[in-house]
């Protein structure tokens, strides 16, 4: 039988809306949201769970989100936008983003969002100006650089000292955040974020920042009296891409938390605050793979087979950006043994577009349909036209059904914006 993702047969898929092609399995999408929501509200004090929207957004998923009782990370005009779009209730929304600008901020602000996650002073400033001038109150967290290196990719490391994300500990620009937006009249502090980092499979670095946010807490409260109400604590659980993986449990990393919460908490005799976690990846990348078409077979002898697919890093830019590791098979014939060495490439004019080094599979032959895995994350929103590719479709499948959710890109898109002189078409020289 030809291989089956949420009972779907990627063959049929591939052949009913062609590729490449991502393909996301709502049931496995809704399952991991339902365990978060219950791994927070089974948990005292409740928390409240956020999806980091930048792993993979569309309006559906707005809809699957909201269905599942759990609230949206966004970090741009456009992720708000299309909360906004998909009648996503505002007050389960978080605006992070390091630089946003003026604009984005006054619509986060008329939206009515949940928060918005102060990265700087600069960008503080701005909020009170903005608040003051229509009288709209709006709660807010101060993202903290809790100085943690964790050890990951240092492009998806966003913790450490040395970094383009939140307040420094290091001076004592925190504290006079804090009590600036305590004197403010529209902008009211409830608490603090961090994030350490993404792809993680140890709770080391969110434990350690933890300890370093309740210094911050004592710190701040005894220069202002401040006391935070909620604690952002990020997401970042690490997910299956190959066997060298071993992703932990939700609960490992949210028990840890809770109980550290806790905790701390008692120790500096302060009510425990509500707790938001907000992972991305965990959500939705074992959720999702891509389709391929295998162009040509090219061995170059006692050297390697290269296995050139239909689409590459314009659709899955991660490997070229940071040698991510992705596993694939043969969907035509995925229970013979995978005994082909092969290296699988995109059809990018770029040596660097390389999907796969060095992997097994089941003797590709041009025409076949390849099935890379655990590509629902940072895949789709991440792709992009270079050499003028249109973008892939993304299909919805649920438990054998399936239905287009996103169509593929036309080459009249890809001129559609293009600002042209008309009278100029149809009089080229040479
Ligand atoms: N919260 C904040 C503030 C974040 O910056 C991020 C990710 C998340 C939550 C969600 O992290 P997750 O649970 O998905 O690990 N493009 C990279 C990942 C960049 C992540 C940036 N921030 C990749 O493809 O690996």
């Amino acid at each position: 039988m030809d291989y089956q993702f949420d009972s779907c047969s990627c063959l049929t898929l591939a052949k009913r809306y062609g590729t490449p092609l991502y393909v996301i399995s709502e049931r496995m999408v809704r399952d991991r949201l339902s365990q978060l929501h219950a791994a927070v509200h089974k948990r005292t004090p409740k928390g409240f769970a956020l999806y980091a929207a930048k792993a993979l957004l569309t309006v559906e998923m707005c809809h699957i989100v909201a269905d599942e009782g759990v609230g949206l990370d966004v970090v741009s005009g456009g992720e708000l936008y299309t909360a906004y779009r998909a009648g996503f209730p505002m007050k389960h929304v978080y605006f992070h983003g390091n630089n946003k600008s003026k604009e984005e901020l006054e619509l986060a602000v008329q939206y009515g969002v949940g928060r918005i996650v102060v990265d700087n002073t600069d960008e503080l400033e701005l909020l009170c100006a903005i608040t003051d001038s229509n009288a709209a109150p709006v709660d807010i967290l101060f993202r903290i650089t809790p100085g943690v290196d964790s050890h990951t990719h240092e492009y998806i490391s966003t913790g450490q000292i040395d970094s383009k994300f939140g307040i420094p500990l290091v001076s004592d620009s925190l504290e006079r955040a804090v009590t600036r937006a305590i004197s403010s009249a529209h902008v009211n502090p409830v608490g603090f974020h961090f994030h350490v980092g993404s792809q993680l499979f140890t709770n080391e670095s969110h434990r350690k920042a933890t300890a370093i946010l309740f210094d911050v807490i004592q710190r701040i409260r005894d220069h202002n009296g401040f006391v935070p109400d909620e604690l952002d604590l990020g997401g970042g659980y690490g997910v299956w891409y190959t066997n060298d993986d071993a992703p932990q449990s939700l609960e490992y990393f949210v028990d840890a938390l809770w109980a550290d919460v806790d905790r701390y908490s008692k120790k500096l005799s302060i009510a425990t605050p509500r707790i938001i976690i907000e992972p991305g990846r965990w959500v939705v990348a074992e959720a999702g793979v891509t389709l391929y078409t295998v162009g040509s077979v090219k061995e170059i002898p006692g050297v390697r087979t290269y296995v050139a697919v239909d689409g590459g890093m314009t659709d899955n830019p991660r490997p070229a950006l940071y040698n991510a590791n992705y596993s694939a098979l043969i969907a035509d014939r995925p229970d013979d043994p995978a005994k082909t060495l092969v290296t699988v490439a995109g059809k990018c004019c770029e040596s660097g577009d390389i999907l796969i080094h060095d992997i097994h599979l089941q003797n590709p032959k041009p025409g076949d349909t390849m099935v890379v895995l655990s590509t629902g994350a940072y895949n789709f929103s991440m792709a992009s036209n270079y050499n003028r590719l249109p973008r892939p479709a993304l299909v919805m499948t649920n438990n054998g059904r399936h239905r287009l959710s996103v169509r593929r890109e036309t080459y009249e898109d890809l001129v559609a914006r293009e600002v042209v002189d008309a009278q100029r078409v149809g009089d080229l020289r040479c």
